[in-house]
């Protein structure tokens, strides 16, 4: 994949966050949402490419949807699959909240797994422990592992949990074993890529959420080098059959290879603040936005920090 594209997409996550960044704490997730996606579109159809989306979002204005099997781009160019989340924590852009980003993954056609809606238990670690993690076992286990390999004991380390009634057995898990939690209250991505970067004070992500997020977890640190597994866990016979149909069987653990494979370029800016991205700036003359892309057969992660003047482009 031409690795000029990076920089090229970088200008979608950006566009994306200063739309939805507008209406920050304003209480209207869904039109954060939809004016995420429309600022996504418009972006990524300006981009020598021909992509299909694999993973993608409903807008609700119209031709403005960009679910999956959409086709994307200016239509020429290099074919690309996409996976994209305009707004990876609608609610917490609408309620001021930490952590909301915006993302998309790019890759060759035929490397994007293109997931059931069925919640994924999930568990993500920086690029030391990578192979060391197995969703098989017990937190517990995973955790003594952790600590081996990164020198410490479990109570040094930091795990973030997405705090919902669900993960209560969880919780009480690593709780026993002595180790810190940090419960989120949306957006497991962002908790996942925390794990790979040294600054975040987030050593593990443990928890069942969305199996979109979790590809998109996935492609993150897979750039970083880090370690991340899914397994499917379906709630009622209907989401059995989802599984059936997709040829999934209950126990299998997806890593990061079969989520993601080939080269992945991924591109997050922050909307609201976070662990590793600041939000995005309103200034009188136009905005400042804060984004990190990488890509997974270099491992080169940028942060660009860019200015951008509203007198001579588009305002958000
Ligand atoms: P959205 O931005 O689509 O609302 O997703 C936020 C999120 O917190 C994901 O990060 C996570 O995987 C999922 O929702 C968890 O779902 P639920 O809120 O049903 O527990």
């Amino acid at each position: 994949m031409d690795r000029n594209l990076a920089i090229e997409f970088v200008r979608a996550t950006e566009a994306a966050a200063m739309a939805s960044a507008r209406l920050m704490g304003r209480g209207d997730e869904k039109l954060a949402m939809a004016e995420s996606i429309l600022a996504m579109k418009a972006m990524i159809d300006s981009i020598e490419c021909k992509a299909k989306v694999i993973i993608g979002e409903k807008g609700i204005f119209q031709g403005s949807s960009i679910e999956e099997g959409t086709e994307i781009g200016k239509g020429e160019g290099p074919e690309l699959e996409i996976a994209l989340n305009p707004l990876e924590g609608a609610k917490v852009c609408a309620t001021g909240g930490y952590n909301a980003l915006s993302l998309l993954a790019i890759a060759e056609k035929g490397s994007i797994f293109s997931p059931p809606e069925v919640y994924m238990d999930k568990i993500g670690v920086g690029p030391e422990a990578r192979d060391v993690i197995d969703l098989r076992e017990s937190p517990k286990e995973n955790l003594n592992r952790l600590a081996d390999i990164k020198k410490c004991r479990v109570q040094d380390l930091t795990c973030v949990i997405l705090n919902r009634p669900r993960h209560e057995k969880l919780i009480q898990e690593v709780r026993n074993t002595g180790a810190r939690i940090q419960l989120i209250f949306d957006g497991d991505v962002a908790g996942a890529i925390s794990t790979c970067m040294p600054d975040s004070g987030i050593d593990i992500m443990f928890g069942e959420g969305g199996a979109a997020e979790g590809v998109m977890a996935a492609a993150a640190i897979k750039c970083m080098g880090g370690g991340f597994q899914g397994i499917f866990r379906p709630k009622n016979s209907t989401e059995e059959k989802l599984l059936i149909d997709h040829e999934i069987s209950l126990d299998r653990v997806f890593d990061t290879e079969d989520l993601v494979e080939g080269d992945i370029v991924f591109s997050a800016t922050g909307v609201t603040n976070g662990s590793f991205l600041n939000g995005v700036l309103f200034k009188p003359w136009g905005a400042i936005t804060h984004s990190i892309v990488m890509r997974s057969q270099s491992g080169t992660l940028r942060h660009i920090k860019a200015e951008h003047h509203f007198d001579r482009k588009p305002r958000y």
